[in-house]
């Protein structure tokens, strides 16, 4: 078949098919989920190979169904972790519980599943591009379909990062209807970890193969989307789960600050206590944290680019102080505090990024990291993205091979991490940088 007439069939085909399970007049009530089958189609995301004559690939369905963890999350329901995990929570079986299948599935209502929406196919494409009633019968016409027509009929504009960030963090860090609790953790789920930028390419190019071709979109720009977008998440799981109780759920605190090693010193937070100029979000000691790897990355951010930070921190030390003693406090804290991260956000945002915000950036990063303001293992962990995001920015990851291989060699296990190794292996990343 001719390039052309691949063009002619696609638009014949992808329209017709989907329209086939078209039925009522739907234009008020929620568009509904045509399910991953949908998009199939060897003429439309389902071919073998890349294609070039969109500047789509076309074989997205293909790269999301081999080599796509997220094709994998409702499978892994079934496997011997998921199993155990529910059976210790007593939920009946994993891919059945409400509670599991909130991330590891789209799980819609039933009046909004189409005829080819299935709840084995886990997350699928309408999970990130947005259920597809409405835009799949003509959102392969370009030129005559145009991209603001296409999100106005309810694709997701996962083109940009705060749009993708509210995306991704609403189920790798947790939403309002989607809870990884710490019963869930106690009974063996994995400690969630996210940073947008990593993620996004880790995912991106899972399995050697690429969902999409990258666009030009600045790493940084993707970074901070993903700070900002994580946090507010966090801010929503406190809301909605520490507000409500008398003992807020475990998982909404730093994990380490139960979770440690009993020696005093073992991870450095009393050093970095010993001024607050050092570390703002230390807390008294003994005090629990909340999960605050995100909000140290922006304070370095702030401190680096010379942005007043005062009030957000006198913000977050009001909600973490609400956390240790006074629940009734947390409502009027949290709103302070999404006032404050969108003031800061916004400023951080606005800025342009060339070499030198990036180098200034990662030298801030790895002084902060050094002098233990990314105290424990997760926050550590947060850092270390961040880091290698700006080397790779900055075309320094492959020299830098070893010293970063040597980092994430101290964060492979949790209960082994120690604060002044991490430090060390900083020491070598940072002197050959060093201006
Ligand atoms: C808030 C969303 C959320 C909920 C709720 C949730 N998970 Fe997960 N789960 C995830 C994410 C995200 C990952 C991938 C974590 C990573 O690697 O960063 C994951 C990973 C896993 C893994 C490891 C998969 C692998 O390939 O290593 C298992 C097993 C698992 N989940 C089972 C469950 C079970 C069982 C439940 C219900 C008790 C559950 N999950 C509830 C989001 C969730
Ligand atoms: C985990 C979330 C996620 C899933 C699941 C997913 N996508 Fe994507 N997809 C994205 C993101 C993010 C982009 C990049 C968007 C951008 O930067 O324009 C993208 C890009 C694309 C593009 C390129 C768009 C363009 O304008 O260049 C196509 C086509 C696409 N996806 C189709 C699919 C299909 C088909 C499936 C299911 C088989 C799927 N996607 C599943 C997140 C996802
Ligand atoms: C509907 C929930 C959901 C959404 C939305 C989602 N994910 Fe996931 N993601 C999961 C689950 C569940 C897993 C674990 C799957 C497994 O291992 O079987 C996962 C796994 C991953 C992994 C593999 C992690 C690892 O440890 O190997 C990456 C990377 C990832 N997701 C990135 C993204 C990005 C980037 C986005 C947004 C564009 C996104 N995800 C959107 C639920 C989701
Ligand atoms: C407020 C303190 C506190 C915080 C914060 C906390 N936990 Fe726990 N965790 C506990 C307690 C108490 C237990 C029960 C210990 C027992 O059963 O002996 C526990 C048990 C566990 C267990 C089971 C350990 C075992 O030996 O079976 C795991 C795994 C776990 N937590 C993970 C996490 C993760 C991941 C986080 C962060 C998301 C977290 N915890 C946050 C207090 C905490």
């Amino acid at each position: 078949m001719s390039r052309s007439s691949v063009v002619v069939s696609m638009i014949v085909l992808c329209g017709v098919l989907p329209a086939l399970g078209l039925t009522a007049d739907t234009t008020s009530s929620p568009p509904r989920f045509e399910g991953v089958a949908s998009c199939a189609s060897s003429l439309c995301h389902g071919s073998a190979r890349p294609l070039s004559a969109h500047e789509v690939l076309q074989n997205e369905y293909v790269t999301w169904s081999q080599f796509d963890p997220h094709a994998n999350a409702y499978r892994v329901l079934l496997d011997a972790r998921s199993k155990q995990i529910a059976a210790r929570m007593g939920i009946g079986p994993a891919h059945t519980a409400p509670q599991c299948l909130a991330c590891h599935a789209e799980v819609v209502p039933a009046a909004r599943r189409g005829v080819r929406h299935q709840l084995s196919d886990g997350v699928g494409c309408e999970s990130c591009h947005g259920a597809a009633e409405r835009w799949l019968p003509t959102h392969h016409q370009s030129p005559a379909v145009t991209h603001a027509e296409n999100l106005a009929r309810g694709l997701t504009a996962l083109e940009r990062p705060g749009v993708r960030a509210e995306v991704c963090t609403g189920c790798h860090v947790g939403d309002r209807n989607r809870f990884a609790s710490h019963a869930m953790m106690a009974a063996g789920h994995p400690r969630l970890v996210f940073d947008l930028e990593t993620y996004t390419e880790l995912w991106r190019t899972s399995g050697g193969r690429e969902h999409y071709r990258k666009r030009d979109t600045q790493a940084p720009t993707v970074w901070i989307a993903g700070i900002l977008g994580a946090t507010r998440r966090q801010f929503e799981l406190l809301e909605v789960h520490a507000a409500r109780s008398a003992r807020p759920d475990f998982s909404v605190y730093a994990c380490h600050t139960c979770h440690r090693d009993l020696r005093v010193a073992a991870f450095g937070t009393n050093e970095a206590r010993g001024s607050q100029a050092a570390d703002p979000l230390a807390g008294a000691p003994g005090e629990l944290r909340m999960q605050d790897g995100q909000l140290r990355l922006l304070l370095v951010l702030a401190d680096a680019l010379q942005l007043d930070s005062q009030s957000f921190i006198a913000a977050m030390r009001r909600l973490q102080s609400a956390l240790n003693s006074d629940p009734a406090q947390l409502p009027g804290t949290l709103r302070e505090a999404r006032q404050q991260l969108d003031a800061l956000g916004g400023a951080l945002t606005r800025r342009s990024w060339q070499t030198r915000e990036t180098r200034v950036v990662f030298d801030a990063l790895v002084r902060a990291a050094r002098s233990g303001s990314f105290p424990d293992p997760a926050a550590a962990e947060q850092a270390a993205m961040g880091l290698v995001m700006l080397l790779a920015e900055l075309d320094l990851d492959r020299s830098r091979r070893a010293e970063i291989d040597a980092l994430f060699a101290t964060l492979r296990d949790d209960n082994a991490f120690d604060g002044r190794r991490f430090r060390r292996v900083l020491d070598q990343l940072e002197k050959p940088t060093a201006r």
